[in-house]
């Protein structure tokens, strides 16, 4: 069954949304994007992922297009539209096509943003059987550019080292730069040792992850010691327990790191807990 997506205002099956060859988006990835999950047919943390959509666009002189309201309601229609019970939103808004190729920005009073929501359905998306095994991850250099911190769809780097960790047997890349962590290809990583959770500090190295910043909060709730530095990957080798973040993973254990295993090889307690109270916390909140 064609999925309801909506584009500029409309709602339409997703084989009659087309855009223009000459959005920037495509031409430049100039775009930004959210990706906020679906569980029991609701939003989980809407608030983070439309502030966060708004400091991407502020900082490449774009607007919101229009009201967190707004973007709620269509986020819901889309959930009712399309019957989805456990899942991911994916929301894309460019500089828009003004026409012809340029580097120079267009005026936003005569190109508009393009504005672009679809769902994906993952059935039983908290229930995944990699968070079971937990995740073996390589280590590759970061080169991405220097402004990380925004959410853009140039996402070319993170997409090649999904590749190079599928070539070597492994589920992700952790990307590292001047010898420490950044994160991984599409997530935020942490090691734990001794009980303390490590993971990088915000800067413009990292996306500020929305799925981050909930977890910290829930860890310290919880009375467990949180350190924000970054970590190289002997360091991380030698840690009791690893795992990541995101919107789509929630929290998953890492179990190997370039071939070294970490404690049995199985999913920590610090990283199942976590996982646990993220879920329930993020359910019971869910709009
Ligand atoms: C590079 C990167 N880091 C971190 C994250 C995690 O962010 P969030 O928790 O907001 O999904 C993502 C998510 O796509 C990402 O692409």
């Amino acid at each position: 069954m064609a999925r309801t997506v909506y584009l500029n205002g409309e709602y339409l099956p997703e084989t009659e949304a087309s855009v223009s060859i000459f959005d920037r988006g495509f031409l430049m990835a100039d775009g930004v994007y959210e990706v906020t999950s679906v569980l029991g047919g609701r939003l989980v943390d809407f608030a983070g992922h439309a502030k966060r959509l708004e400091r991407s666009l502020n900082a490449l002189d774009m607007k919101m297009p229009m009201t967190e309201e707004a973007l709620l309601e269509i986020h819901r229609e889309l959930v009712r539209r399309n019957d989805l019970e456990d899942g991911l939103i994916y929301l894309q808004v460019t500089r828009g096509a003004p026409g012809d190729r340029d580097f120079i920005f267009p005026d936003p009073a005569t190109t508009p943003l393009t504005v672009v929501l679809f769902t994906q359905s993952k059935p039983n998306l908290a229930d995944s059987p990699e968070a079971k095994r937990g995740l073996k991850v390589i280590s590759i250099e970061d080169i991405r550019w220097g402004r990380r911190d925004i959410k853009t769809v140039q996402l070319l780097y993170p997409s090649m080292g999904k590749m190079m960790a599928k070539a070597a047997g492994a589920d992700d890349a952790w990307m590292v730069e001047d010898g420490k962590v950044t994160e991984g290809t599409s997530n935020n990583a942490y090691i734990v040792k001794d009980g303390r959770i490590i993971t990088r500090e915000l800067s413009h190295d990292i996306l500020h992850g929305i799925t981050r910043a909930a977890v910290l909060r829930f860890a310290e709730e919880a009375q467990m010691k949180v350190e924000e530095r970054s970590f190289t990957i002997e360091e991380a080798q030698a840690a009791d327990e690893a795992f990541i973040t995101s919107a789509s993973s929630f929290v998953t254990a890492v179990i190997q790191i370039d071939g070294v295993t970490l404690g049995e090889g199985v999913p920590g307690p610090v990283a199942q807990r976590l996982r646990q109270i993220y879920l329930e916390e993020s359910r019971a909140r869910a709009v």
